[in-house]
Formats: structure tokens, sequence, C-alpha cells
């Protein structure tokens, strides 16, 4: 037995803490400055699965679903699936009672693939394609979600009475948030605006179409919020917007959907979302607003995405070469923005970690980049790795489980990562690595 394994506190400053809050909860210290994943050596499933590798912790997801239900027990808990997609987590979703919520034909196609109960099924999009609606129609989805007057003609047209449908509202607030995952604000391509009356009109239409039947409101202000009040805010003028409704057409709507956007940590010192705080301050607000409007309350939807599944992956990279620049170190990985682009898009930052080895020096600042040709590519920028970190070194970055594998590309013919599920000390690859025969088989000479 090592001094470190006897003297646990002195083994977590040799080994350098486990960031609290960034890594899911089965992660654990290892042997040889190893982490446990799900029960299993994060090296061990490097060299079994290859690098780069998607992991995702299922009882972490699990988990997080769980802690949904329970924390909202009257609210129907939608799975953003845009965040992860693949018959795997769709699975743990269905078995966790959960409803999903897709926004193409082909996310509605994994899930029909495994009999995702189309009733608790939700269709999304801005942009909505026939083939999308006509999926939708004849997997016969609970609910369609409209964002545009053309929409409601196409489907409409379609549709067989009853189809239940959303209108899909711009509540005018803002999330705070970075620009291109705000979705609150006005003057944007989603959904009706409330203030300029286009939602008001959008329901009149709806009420024009014999095969439609509008059971709610949807709106979904954006991405990555930490602010409880702006959700608040939304919910209360959706409820407003309801009892306007109410007042004008004598509608009784029973249903509001107020969207995803729950934010997680990805640095150590990230605040977590107040789950606690967002559900009893929600049911506050909307059965105030409508005990003050006199309508009755409606079924609340949330649609969270990123809150179930960030937090459960990590992705293995292992170091392609170290390079010295005259102001900083460059850690060459074997990855990049083709299996995470967050980074370029949004300027995200992530937590990096060497595991697989003990460090014999002190810890420097470096940027770890990837192996595409752009200079962008860019994994995390001013990351504390160890001085002699080199080539063949195991890297870990944390809370990668959403808009990783879904936003993933085949940029400069790269495969696309396999994605992995640990659990209780068993893998399992939910998608295998991309190969240059998947790449070639598209490509028709
Ligand atoms: N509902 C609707 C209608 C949405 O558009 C979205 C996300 C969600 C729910 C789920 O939001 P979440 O809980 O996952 O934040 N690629 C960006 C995020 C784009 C989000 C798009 N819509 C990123 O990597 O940050």
């Amino acid at each position: 037995m090592t001094l470190a394994e006897l003297l646990p506190t002195l083994g977590d400053s040799l080994r350098g803490k486990l960031e609290a809050g960034i890594w899911p909860r089965s992660v654990r210290h290892g042997h040889d400055g190893d982490l446990m994943f799900g029960g299993l050596p994060l090296s061990q499933l490097a060299a079994r699965f290859g690098t780069p590798a998607y992991l995702l912790d299922e009882a972490e997801v699990r988990r997080r679903c769980q802690e949904y239900r329970r924390a909202l027990h009257e609210v129907e808990i939608a799975y953003a699936g845009k965040s992860m997609t693949c018959r795997g987590v769709l699975r743990w979703i269905a078995e966790e009672g959960l409803s999903l919520d897709v926004c193409s034909a082909g996310e509605l196609a994994v899930a029909r693939s495994i009999g995702f109960p189309a009733e608790r099924i939700l269709l999304h999009g801005n942009a909505k394609t026939p083939e999308d609606l006509k999926a939708a129609i004849g997997y016969g989805v609970g609910r369609v979600v409209l964002d545009s007057l053309d929409e409601i003609e196409q489907l409409g047209a379609l549709a067989r009475y009853p189809q239940q449908v959303l209108v899909r509202v711009t509540p005018g607030v803002d999330g705070h948030t970075h620009k291109a995952i705000a979705t609150g604000v006005e003057d944007q391509k989603f959904g009706f605006s409330l203030a300029s009356g286009a939602a008001e009109e959008a329901v009149r239409r709806v009420l024009a179409q014999p095969s439609l039947k509008l059971v709610g409101l949807h709106c979904h202000i954006g991405s990555q919020v930490s602010r409880v009040t702006s959700f608040e805010e939304a919910a209360r003028r959706m409820v407003g917007l309801m009892a306007r409704l109410h007042a004008e057409h004598g509608l009784v709507l029973p249903q509001l959907d107020l969207g995803g956007g729950h934010a997680v940590p990805y640095l150590p010192g990230d605040p977590d979302f107040d789950l606690a705080g967002f559900a009893q301050r929600i049911r506050c607000a909307v059965n105030y607003e409508c005990a003050a409007h006199r309508i009755p309350v409606p079924r609340l939807t949330i649609e969270p995405g990123r809150s179930v599944v960030a937090p459960a992956g990590v992705t293995l990279y292992r170091v392609v070469t170290v390079k010295h620049g005259p102001s900083r170190t460059f850690v060459a990985v074997d990855g990049g923005m083709s299996d995470n682009p967050r980074p370029s898009l949004y300027g995200a930052r992530y937590a990096v970690r060497l595991v697989g080895r003990r460090a014999a020096k002190g810890m420097r600042a470096v940027t770890v980049v990837g192996r595409h040709c752009e200079a962008g590519d860019v994994l995390a920028q001013d990351v504390p790795l160890p001085e002699d970190v080199h080539a063949g070194d195991l890297l870990a970055v944390p809370c990668t489980g959403a808009y990783h594998h879904s936003l993933a590309s085949n940029y400069n013919m790269v495969g696309r990562p396999p994605v992995v599920s640990v659990c209780d000390g068993v893998a399992r690859l939910l998608v295998r690595r991309e190969t240059e025969e998947d790449l070639l088989a598209r490509d028709l000479g």
C-alpha cells in the first residue's frame, strides 16, 4: 500500500484533486494517475476503443433523468434529442419515462427504430421540411410544435384530425447566454413574436385548420441559461398570452412547454443549475399568473438536453505532439474541431486532465489544439497540464456528453469517434468509430 493510499487527503494533493462538479459522479482516482469511469480505468477504455472516443456514463444519465422527474414530478420532461441522439441513449430516456423532442425526420427515425412511444414525441424545427412533417404524421407523433405560417398550412393539409399542436412563441426574454444560442429574444428565426402580435395571429390560423388541435404554447429562451429569473419571466409572459387567448377566443389551453436550456458547469467553479429553485419558482410563477388571470393551470413540459447528458460524457484523446511556441505551449491531440466545434462556435471553455500515468513534474498552462487545418482549432485554452506532457499521453476532457457527438463533422475527412457507454464496470459500444470505408461509401465517384 502506498503512502497516498494510506492518507487519502495526501493522496488527493499528490494526484491533483478531481475538480468537483465537472466529472460524472462515478469518476474516482485509480492506480498510477488513472481515473476510474463507471468502474473502469480510462486507460483501459482508451486501449480497447482507441482515441478519440466519446464515453458516456449510463448511470449518470439515468440519475439525471430521475432527478428531473423527482424535482418536477407533475411536469412532463421531454429530453431534447438534438443534444445527443443514438439508439442506446434514447432507450435509456424511454426507460426512464421521459418524453422526447426531435427536430428532424432523421432524429425521428432513430427514435422510431427503438419503438420510442409516438405519443411521447414532440416535433420541433423552424423550417420543417415536408419530409419531416410526413415522417411525424406517419409515426403518429404526439405533438408538432408549429413555427411558421407556411408550416401551419402545410401540416393542416397533411394531417388528420386531431393532430395535436403547440404554437412556438418568442417571448422577448433574454437568456443571457451566447448570442448563437439565445432564442428567446425578438428579431430572429424561431417562433412567433409575442410583442408584435404574430403569436396571436398564428393561433387564429391554427384554429382555422380543421385537422389541427391546438393544445398549448411553447417557448425556448436559449441554451446554457443559468438565470432562473429568465425562465420565470418567460413563464409569466406565456401565461399572460394564454390569458389573452382565453379572453379573445374562449380558448383553454391545457399545456405550456417552457423549453430547455438549463446550464451545466464546464469549468471548476462554474455554478450548477439550481433545479430545485427552478422547480419552485416556475411552479409559483405559473400558479400565481394563472390565478391572477383566472385561467386553469396548464400542464407544464420542459425540454432539457444538455443538462441530462453533458455531465455524463468524457472524451479521451491521445497527445500527438507538443510544440513550444514563443509565448505558449501547444499540446496537439488526435481529435479537434471535428469532434468538438463548440470552442470555435461559442467560445466554449473546457477542463483537461492527464490520465493513465503519474506526472513527474509540476504544472504549466498550455493550449490544447486539434489536428485540423485551422488556427482556430483549439480545444482548451490556458489549461494546466504537467510540464512533462508528451506524445502518447492520454488526456480526458469532461462535460462532453451534449452537442459533441451531435455536432461532429468529417472535416479533413476525419472519421467521427465512437460512443461508448460504461456502467458498473461494463463498457458497450453504442456507436462505432467511423472508418475510411464509411467515408468512401457515400462518394459515388
Ligand atoms: N428545446 C428546444 C426547442 C431547443 O431548440 C433546444 C436546444 C432545447 C430544447 C434543448 O436545450 P438544452 O437543454 O440542451 O440547452 N449547439 C449548442 C446548443 C444548441 C441548442 C439548440 N436548441 C451548444 O453546443 O451549446
